[in-house]
């Protein structure tokens, strides 16, 4: 195979964009074939944007065309397993958009079919692992120059949505469409890279408010507090109604603190590891010396060049170099389940008032999620009453 025949499905927002990359040949080793979406509208933006490429109404009819030989799924989540399974089953190789679905026993039922599909290639568009402040600091900490890491905190408020994006309606920002508000759609990403950074939390205590200053009925403001196995704590805010918003990652560990805001990387490295120079210390409130302060900043590229340089692009690139030339994904699709897992333990928490310790109950999760979908219903029917 010189070049890998992609199909898109769901056009949307996010496939059209896609759709773009291929249009404009920024996957040098990929062409877009074919296409499915179930809109008419769709259908006909396809049509005048996308000559010579294949328009599919039913997606397992894009998958046995014979045109394509790996699938991007771009379709509201719910869809992401059951298509990301037909896909394997059909021999393709499967890039699916975040987040990998909205409970995980689905999510893991379309990982054991990636396991048994071994020469198919799985992916996650977590483009957020390609941010270069990122990888920086995901090599500190597997380097060990930052040590064992004694806490992690996350706030990432800087996703205004007014009540007009929550108005427009579709599958957005309701619990029938997509399984909940800011934790299933704003934050895949930074819950993804919360885990890979830190790790998998053994516990979780999460406070998930719903309709915070807005006439929702899912979740905008969430507070979660974390345990991990080497007893080290974290804290994961987020909020869709703060303005200005604040996104500041922040991982503090034995020999020194990293903190990621405003497109910089500070890495305060210590003299000597925490735990060291504690052993030894014999005044009340000392300063321990620092070795060095690292910083990194990226810079803020223009619209055009960042649709070039995208980090979409890259994941892009990276899943079909992994098709032709067998290079390491930088997001596996099997590690979707993971940001998964705590966005679910932080949602079960939250309903249930109890702190929650992974594995979490899938069945409970599922039994909740399913009470909250019937209590829609109720809410829009006084919505339109109102
Ligand atoms: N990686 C990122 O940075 C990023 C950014 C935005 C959205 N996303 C993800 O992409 C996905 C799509 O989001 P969007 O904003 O493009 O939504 P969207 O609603 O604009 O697009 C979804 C498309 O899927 C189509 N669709 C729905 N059911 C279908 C079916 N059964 N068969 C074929 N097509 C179907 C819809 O008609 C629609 O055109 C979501 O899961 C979202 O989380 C990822």
């Amino acid at each position: 195979m010189e070049k890998v025949r992609y199909g898109i499905i769901g056009i949307g927002k996010m496939g059209s964009l896609h759709c773009l990359r291929f249009k404009y040949k920024l996957i040098k080793n990929g062409t877009l074939t074919a296409v499915c979406d179930i809109s008419p509208e769709r259908r006909q933006w396809a049509e005048k944007n996308l000559p010579g490429v294949t328009f599919f109404e039913d997606y397992k009819e894009l998958m046995e065309s014979g045109l394509v030989d790996a699938v991007l799924i771009a379709t509201p989540h719910y869809l992401h397993p059951e298509m990301g399974k037909a896909a394997l089953a059909r021999g393709l190789h499967t890039l699916i958009e975040k987040p990998a679905g909205v409970f995980t026993s689905a999510v893991r039922e379309l990982n054991e079919a990636a396991k048994e599909k071994k020469g198919l290639v799985y992916g996650i568009m977590y483009n957020q692992r390609t941010n270069k402040l990122y990888r920086l600091a995901k090599t500190l900490i597997e380097s060990g120059r930052l040590g064992e890491i004694k806490r992690i905190n996350w706030i990432i408020t800087d996703w205004y949505r007014p009540q007009a994006y929550y108005d427009q309606g579709g599958w957005r920002g309701t619990w029938v469409g997509e399984g909940g508000g800011a934790l299933i759609n704003q934050c895949p990403h930074q819950l993804d890279l919360f885990q890979w950074l830190g790790g998998m939390p053994s516990k979780v205590i999460g406070y998930a408010k719903v309709g915070v200053k807005r006439n929702i009925n899912v979740e905008n403001d969430v507070t979660a507090y974390f345990e991990y196995p080497n007893g080290a704590t974290g804290v994961f805010i987020t909020s869709t109604h703060d303005f200005p918003g604040t996104n500041r990652l922040e991982i503090d560990a034995d020999k020194g603190k990293l903190v990621i805001e405003n497109n910089k990387l500070t890495f305060t490295e210590l003299e000597v590891g925490e735990t060291q120079f504690n052993a030894t210390n014999t005044k009340f409130m000392p300063k321990i010396p620092v070795k060095k302060k690292l910083v990194k900043r990226i810079t803020k590229l223009g619209e055009l060049s960042q649709f070039v340089t995208s980090q979409h692009t890259a994941i892009l690139r990276n899943f079909t170099d992994a098709i032709l030339y067998g290079k390491p994904l930088i997001a596996p699709g099997e590690e979707g389940i993971n940001g998964l897992t705590i966005s679910n333990a932080i949602h079960l928490s939250s309903w249930t008032g109890q702190p929650v310790t992974l594995p979490i109950d899938e069945k409970l999760f599922e039994e909740e999620l399913a009470k909250r979908i019937e209590e829609e219903k109720e809410f829009n029917k006084k919505k339109v009453q109102l």
